[in-house]
C-alpha cells in the first residue's frame, strides 16, 4: 500500500491517480481512493456519478487515449461521511440502535467534523480494500490538511478519545451524561426546545446512549487501523513541490515518519522548472530568435527563458537541499507541465516520471 502525503496543492492527488495508472499499465491490479480530486480528473477516472463506490476505469477509456493497459485500475473518491456511516453500521449491535445513531443530528454533525473524522475515514477505507479485495497496489490520497500530521495521528487520537476515562465517566450509569440530563438542566433544555424547536438534550442523550454500545468495537477497529499505517507492506509517499514552504513540511513529515517507524517510499518533488536558456546568454537567445520573430517579440521570448532559468536554480538547489535534509539519493522529479493533469493520457505521462 501506498499514501501520498505532503502539503495542500502539491499535487497529492495527482501523483497517487498517476502512480495508479502506471503501475496498472505495468500488469498490476490497482485501486486508488482520491480524496477530493478536480472535477476533470474525477471524470477521467470514471466517477461523475460513482462517488463513493470502488469502479474500474474501462478499457476502452485507455484505448480511446492510446494509453496500453495491461493491467486494471480501479477507482473511488473518498466520501467520508459514508464511510464514517458504513463503520457505524458494522458495529451496531442492532437495526435499531443503527437507525437511531445514523438518524440522530448530533451524529450527522459529529461525523463529519469530529477532528480526524476525514483523515479515519481514509484508513479505514485503505483497510477495508486491503481485507475484502485482491489488489496487487492500493494507492491513498491524504486530505489538504494544513499540518499532515493530523493524517497519520487522527486513528490514535480518536482512540484515545473512545477510550479515555472521560467519556467513560460521562457515559456511565450516574455519570455526568446521567446528570446533564436530569433535572434540573432538563427543565432549561425542554424550555429551549419548546422555544427553537431543537430537542437538544433528547439528541445528545440518545446519542450518547446509542454510542455507548458502538465503543468498544470502534476501538478494535482504530486498533487495527493504526497497525495499519505502521504495516511494512505500507508506504508513505511524501509528495512536495520545490517551494519552500512545502518542502519544509515535507522536511517536517520525514522527520515524523522516521520517528514513528513507518516506512517512506519516493519522495516525489513535483512541477520542477527546467532551464530554458540551455546554456547561452540571454543576448545570445535574442540574437537566435530575432529573424524568425522580429526584435521586439524575440527580447521578450528571451526575457521570459531567462525568468524560467531564475526558477530551475532556486528549484535546483531546492532539491538538492531535500535530498540532504531527507537522505534521499533518487527523488522521482516531475516537471512544471505546461496543462493541468485530467486525463488518462496525461495520468500515463505523469507516471512516466515517477516510474522511470
Ligand atoms: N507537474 C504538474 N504540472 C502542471 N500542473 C500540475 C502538475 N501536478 C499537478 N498539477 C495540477 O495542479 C493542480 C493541483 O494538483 P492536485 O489536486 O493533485 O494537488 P493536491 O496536492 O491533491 O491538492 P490538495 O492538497 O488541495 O488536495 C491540479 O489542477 C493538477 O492538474
Ligand atoms: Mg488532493
Amino acid at each position: 500500500m501506498c499514501v501520498c502525503v505532503g502539503a495542500g496543492g502539491v499535487g497529492k492527488t495527482t501523483a497517487a491517480a498517476a502512480l495508479a495508472v502506471g503501475m496498472a499499465m505495468r500488469g498490476h491490479k490497482v485501486a486508488v481512493v482520491t480524496i477530493d480530486p478536480a472535477r476533470r480528473l474525477a471524470a477521467a477516472l470514471g466517477m461523475r456519478r460513482l462517488e463513493g463506490e470502488l469502479v474500474r476505469i474501462k478499457p476502452s477509456a485507455f484505448e480511446a487515449q492510446r494509453v496500453s493497459m495491461p493491467g486494471e485500475v480501479w477507482a473511488m473518491t473518498l466520501d467520508v461521511k459514508r464511510t464514517f456511516d458504513e463503520i457505524v453500521a458494522r458495529l451496531a449491535p442492532d437495526e435499531r440502535t443503527l437507525k437511531e445513531i445514523l438518524a440522530n443530528p448530533i451524529y450527522g454533525e459529529l461525523s463529519s467534523a469530529v477532528a480526524g473524522a476525514q483523515e479515519l475515514s481514509a484508513v479505514a477505507k485503505l483497510y477495508e480494500l486491503s481485507h475484502e479485495h485482491d489488489f496487487d497496489l492500493i494507492v491513498l490520497d491524504t486530505p489538504p490538511s494544513r499540518n499532515a500530521l493530523d493524517f497519520l495521528e487522527a486513528p490514535t487520537r480518536l482512540l484515545g478519545f473512545l477510550e479515555g476515562r472521560a467519556l467513560k465517566v460521562f457515559l456511565a450509569p450516574g455519570g455526568l451524561a446521567a446528570r446533564l440530563f436530569g433535572r434540573p438542566t432538563a427543565i432549561v433544555f425542554a424550555i429551549f426546545a419548546r422555544v427553537t424547536g431543537v430537542d437538544l438534550l433528547g439528541d445528545l442523550s440518545a446519542f450518547f446512549r446509542s454510542l455507548a454500545g458502538v465503543i468498544d468495537g470502534f476501538g478494535a477497529r482504530t486498533r487495527r487501523v493504526a497497525a495499519l499505517l505502521r504495516d511494512p507492506a505500507t508506504v508513505f509517499m511524501i509528495t512536495t513541490s520545490p517551494e519552500s514552504e512545502p518542502a519544509r513540511e515535507a522536511a517536517f513529515l520525514a522527520r515524523t515518519l522516521d520517528a514513528r517507524g513507518m516506512r517512506r517510499g519516493g519522495l516525489i518533488i513535483n512541477r520542477v522548472h527546467s532551464y530554458a536558456l540551455e546554456g547561452h546568454s540571454v543576448e545570445r537567445v535574442r540574437e537566435l530568435l530575432a529573424p524568425a520573430a522580429g526584435e521586439r517579440l524575440a527580447a521578450r521570448a528571451a526575457a521570459n527563458l531567462a525568468d524560467f532559468d531564475v526558477l530551475a536554480e532556486r528549484d535546483r538547489r531546492a532539491i538538492a537541499r531535500l535530498q540532504r535534509e531527507l537522505h534521499v539519493a533518487h527523488p522521482l522529479l516531475v516537471p512544471h507541465l505546461d496543462h493541468d493533469v485530467q486525463d488518462l493520457a496525461a495520468l500515463a505521462r505523469f507516471a512516466g516520471y515517477l516510474l522511470s
